[in-house]
């Protein structure tokens, strides 16, 4: 399937495009089909990519090649760790975790597998502004703790959670700390170093590089299960054989990483414009998380009387690519459980709209956007006031 020229893909928070460098450099290393663990010929090309790939990310990263673990993805490091500290504490004093309301599925989903198995796990409230609540945080940890998971940006709101504080009060209480940061790569500046976590995931296709690619980060002191028993690759912290092209290509990301800072301030510009003119041409429409640190690509809208299916649906007609919440969900007709958890209404949560900017946005491109939203918003209310006869935006 080709776009058109006047495609215009506002949804970089389900996935971005592959960067040129990225496929160039995977085609380039094709003919590399050896076997990274072989000792012979075919073998050292791959190895060699694997080595450097571990290289770059770790200076980017800034932590030990060493403690890069490279995984399927997001989903794969999340679950990796979740079930391996679960496992490696199972029995001992540490039986208690603690995540937030508004993780990714592979999180959620994880610590209730872990509640089915009887371990006690607290889920940390936010505010109708997407604010973690530090003090229920602060009550609930305890010298029981075994874990904390809690992300570094949300991915339908792009909400920033404070990860050095919570991280520095979990190990106060001798707990581990892990941060979901698949949505923060890419779009601001990360830190191993700084955050000083425990562990981290990470995966490619958020930050322009190949889908089924990931990495999981783990402190050298830090202990866990192994996920996926098999090989001794990874040294024999994560068994299969390598995806070699797409590991290449994290690495290959990651080197362009160094240039990128510059984008970080031209989405946010962008996005900041983007909100402002939306605000004053359109009634009836709020920013869900306007006053609070937030990644500088993500706008949630929330647009009165407008269903966020049918205005996604509008306007990929028009050529705009943008989303109702998370990707993994499109097609499900329940509000997101993100806006809920954070106290919108279901009627709120289904009138909004996830708008996410990408590297390569342009000023022209949000005008355009804008200005199909606006006929497209009039449009939909219009059927909908004939049929109920309400007005909006009063
Ligand atoms: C915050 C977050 N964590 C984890 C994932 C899962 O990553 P992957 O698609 O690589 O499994 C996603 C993907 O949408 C995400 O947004």
């Amino acid at each position: 399937m080709s776009f058109e020229l006047t495609y215009v893909y506002l949804d970089h928070n389900a996935t971005t495009p592959l960067s040129q460098e990225v496929e160039q450099a995977v085609i380039q290393a094709l003919p590399l089909w050896g076997n990274p663990s072989s000792i012979h010929q075919a073998g050292r090309g791959p190895k060699s990519l694997l080595r450097e790939a571990r290289k770059n990310l770790a200076r980017e990263l800034q932590c030990s090649p060493l403690e890069l673990i490279f995984t399927s993805g997001g989903s794969e490091s999340n679950n990796s760790v979740i079930k391996g500290v679960y496992e490696k504490t199972l029995g001992t004093a540490r039986c208690e975790f603690i995540t937030s309301t508004v993780e990714h599925p592979s999180v959620l989903k994880s610590f209730q597998y872990l509640e089915s198995l009887g371990a006690r796990v607290y889920y940390v409230p936010v505010s109708r502004q997407g604010i973690l609540d530090i003090d229920y945080y602060e009550r609930v940890l305890s010298e029981k703790t075994a874990l904390v998971s809690i992300m570094a940006a949300n991915n339908e709101t792009g909400v920033l959670f404070p990860v050095s504080l919570l991280s520095q009060k979990a190990h106060e209480k001798g707990a581990l700390f892990h941060t979901d940061a698949v949505q923060a790569f890419g779009k601001i500046p990360v830190s191993l170093k700084d955050w000083n976590v425990d562990f981290a995931s990470f995966s490619g296709h958020k930050f322009y590089s190949l889908k089924g690619t990931g990495l999981l980060y783990a402190k050298k002191s830090s202990e866990m299960e192994i996920f996926i028993l098999g090989g001794a690759q990874e040294r024999a912290r994560r068994g299969g054989t390598e995806n070699v092209l797409g590991i290449h290509a994290l690495g290959i990301q990651a080197n362009q990483l160094k240039n990128v800072g510059v984008y970080f301030g031209q989405m946010e510009k962008l996005r900041n414009r983007f909100e402002e003119r939306l605000l004053e041409s359109i009634p009836g429409v709020k920013i869900n998380q306007a006053q609070v640190p937030r990644l500088p690509n993500t706008s949630s809208v929330l647009i009165e009387g407008v269903d966020g299916e049918t205005l996604l649906m509008s306007l990929d007609i028009k050529g705009f690519a943008v989303s109702t919440g998370a990707a993994c969900s499109s097609g499900n007709p329940e509000p997101s459980p993100v806006l809920l958890a954070m106290g919108l209404t279901a009627a709120e949560a289904q009138n909004s709209l996830r708008v996410s900017l990408g590297w390569s946005t342009t000023e022209e491109q949000m005008d355009h956007f804008l200005e199909t939203l606006k006929s497209v918003v009039q449009r939909l209310r219009r059927l909908a006031e004939s049929d109920v006869g309400i007005t909006y935006g009063s």
